[in-house]
């Protein structure tokens, strides 16, 4: 039997990028994303200019997203955004964006909680993928955030640790931008890597619970241990940046890797999801794939577009929210420090 179409808006402005997407029973018709090439010159995101470019991005965004997905927003069911957690600025536009869209359609609005739709974006229907099973462990690492998280239901679910300072994501850029790299330099440093050796130099993993994630660190350690031997040859960097960069992404995968062997162990729970930007790291998604086989771990690894910050997992989230009747009103407000 044919399901009745359900046409949901998505979307997202909790950081730098101002994304919409369109979802009909779990299946993404449209996912736009504008990132902010403002922040590059930066080396890290304004909040203030962030706010701006939102603005200016949203009506385009969405209107794109209606096009692609091919209909009317009259056709909309709902609208699902990003209430939080994230930048004030960044959330407002969205939240009160999509108010507005809402009201002036007369249709209901629902709230998204980005970190769970992190997760949640596991649950788009993606060709050859089939979704994790409760209750897995869902890890989420970006520039952001950084989380091991016990997921027994949709909406259940339990943060078990954290970082307590820097995200996984904010370690690769600041150590990239010690090295002189351009923002965001995660993905250069992985590139790097590619080329080097894992093993030439050692940084620390600092000491934390268990289950947290401590970056602060690392990134001191980087900054001493380049300044030192510059100071020796002022060609360091240039001479070593592959064997340094393969050293700092191997000393970051296995803390992650580390810290993912405890929550098994914790738990009992071999089922893994990961999500955020910085799974798109090639050592990671390696390490992860081994680990299916090493440890009889069941790995679940998103679409590249589903991984860093899309609308298409605010959607996802909706449309579970909305076939569950959990929906917010006129007086939902954004909420920068939301938690589960
Ligand atoms: O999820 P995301 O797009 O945005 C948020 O921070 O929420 O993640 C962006 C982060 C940046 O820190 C970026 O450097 C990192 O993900 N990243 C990577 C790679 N690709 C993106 N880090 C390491 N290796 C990569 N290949
Ligand atoms: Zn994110």
């Amino acid at each position: 039997m044919e399901k009745k179409n359900c046409y949901i808006l998505g979307i997202e402005s909790s950081c730098d990028d101002t994304a919409a997407a369109v979802i009909n029973n779990g299946v993404i018709l449209s996912n736009i994303v504008a990132t902010q090439k403002i922040h590059e010159e930066y080396g890290g995101v304004v909040p203030e200019l962030a706010s701006r470019a939102h603005q200016q991005n949203i009506v385009p965004v969405v209107t794109q997203a209606l096009k692609r997905a091919n209909i009317n927003k009259n056709e909309l069911k709902a609208i699902a955004f990003t209430r939080g957690p994230g930048l004030m600025g960044s959330l407002l536009v969205g939240t009160s964006f999509s108010k507005s869209l809402a009201f002036g359609l007369d249709i209901p609005l629902l709230d998204v909680n980005h970190m769970q739709a992190h997760i949640l974006a596991h649950f788009i229907n993606t060709e050859g993928k089939k979704p994790p099973s409760f209750p897995f462990i869902a890890l989420t690492i970006s520039g952001g955030h950084t989380q091991i998280v016990k997921v027994s239901h949709y909406f259940e679910m339990e943060i078990l640790g954290e970082t307590i300072d820097d995200a996984v994501g904010e370690a690769f850029d600041k150590s990239a931008k010690i090295l002189g790299l351009t923002y965001p330099g995660g993905p250069l440093i992985d590139k790097h890597a590619q080329n080097g050796d894992p093993k030439k130099f050692k940084f620390p993993k600092p000491k934390v619970a268990p289950l947290d994630f401590s970056f602060s660190g690392l990134k001191t350690s980087v900054l001493y241990f380049i300044e030192r031997n510059v100071a020796e040859n002022p060609n360091f960097i240039k001479e070593n940046m592959d064997d340094i960069c393969a050293s700092l992404q191997y000393t970051i995968v296995s803390y992650i890797m580390d810290k993912l062997k405890n929550a098994v162990k914790i738990t009992g729970i071999n089922e893994i999801a990961i999500g955020g930007g910085v799974s798109a790291n090639s050592g990671i998604r390696k390490a992860l794939e081994e680990a299916e086989t090493t440890y009889g771990w069941k790995v679940h690894i998103p679409k590249f577009e589903y991984c860093t910050d899309n609308a298409a997992m605010i959607a996802i989230v909706g449309e579970l929210k909305f076939k569950n009747g959990i929906f917010a009103n006129q007086s939902v407000s954004a909420n920068a420090r939301m938690r589960y």
